[in-house]
């Protein structure tokens, strides 16, 4: 049995290791590396003598994160699904992109399945695929700066899943590869028309570790019904964000923690059989001094 003697000596040895680490990783030369390491160490072993984690469990840490990287691939990231879902990518986007300004429309995650260079589309016209399965949807609005003034030229880059909850990018032989995407201009006074389907729940990939880590946490690995959309205008900082349908299933529990109350909106019938959606997006003018860029990077 360790007597008092040993248990503060052991306790002596724990603080002088992390002392040590520290102490060598203070001379990193490049200052944000340096502290941003200093405080990764501090907080890890603050971390592991908190939760005394055992030897076992360090290395199924480290079989899961190998497993982790060896699920990613050109088409699949893995360790952008737990970061998701472990609410870091959305913690990030608010540290980064949070505006002061309630006017302007609020930030959401990119997500992995966001294409560049989408085909450019007309005001009023569809970027389903004719005959797409789902409910018919018309989403408008307009694109405004913080000072309610519109944005004619603003470049909307909307995506979104098919009715069976998958992007073209996932599924790009059956779906189309350019299916339920599209980049549309806004009008002179501002507004944009996108003919579309009505978005539905759908899990994010849960077939890899990360769907166990959600299994094993009991949670579920769904997202609440969205729209994704990019909006760029002259003199704005970019903006990333969704739309969200009210009616949908996990808006409480979305699984990478991306809903924000200012994005939810009401799907109304249109007395035909399908529905519309109004969601004006605001941005914030870039100024000199203002804060940096407002979108995800991709
Ligand atoms: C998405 O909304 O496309 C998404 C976001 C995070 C993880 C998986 C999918
Ligand atoms: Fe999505």
């Amino acid at each position: 049995m360790a007597g008092a003697g040993e248990g503060q000596a052991r306790a002596e040895l724990i603080d002088r290791l992390t002392a040590d680490v520290l102490h060598q990783l203070a001379s990193t030369p490049e200052p944000r590396l340096r502290s941003v390491l200093l405080e990764l160490v501090r907080h890890l072993h603050a971390f592991v003598r908190e939760v005394q984690l055992s030897q076992a469990e360090l290395m199924t840490v480290v079989r899961f994160l190998t497993e982790v990287g060896q699920a990613c691939n050109e088409a699949r990231q893995e360790f952008v699904l737990l970061s998701d879902t472990l609410g870091v990518s959305s913690l990030v986007e608010l540290v980064e992109h949070g505006s002061d300004d309630k006017r302007v429309t609020a930030p959401t995650i990119v997500g992995p399945f966001y294409v560049p260079e989408s085909p450019w589309r007309e005001n009023g016209s569809s970027m389903a695929a004719p005959g797409e399965p789902g409910q018919r949807c018309l989403l408008e609005g307009r694109v405004l700066s913080a000072e309610a003034s519109p944005l004619p030229g603003a470049v909307l880059d909307i995506w979104q899943t098919s009715a069976a909850g998958y992007y073209a990018v996932q599924r790009p032989e059956e779906l189309g590869s350019t299916n339920l995407r599209g980049r549309y201009r806004a009008k002179a006074d501002g507004s944009y028309q996108v003919r579309t389907v009505r978005p539905v729940p759908y899990a994010i990939p849960d077939d890899g570790p990360v769907g166990r880590l959600l299994r094993m946490s009991g949670r579920h690995p769904m997202r609440a019904a969205h729209i994704h959309l990019k909006v760029t205008a002259d003199g704005h900082l970019p903006l990333t964000t969704h739309i969200f349908d009210a009616e949908s299933d996990y808006l409480e529990t979305d699984t990478v923690f991306g809903v924000r109350t200012s994005l939810i909106r009401d799907f109304t019938p249109d007395g035909h059989g399908g529905v519309r959606c109004q969601f004006d997006v605001v941005l914030e003018p870039r100024t000199a001094y203002g804060p940096g860029d407002r979108s995800s990077a991709p």
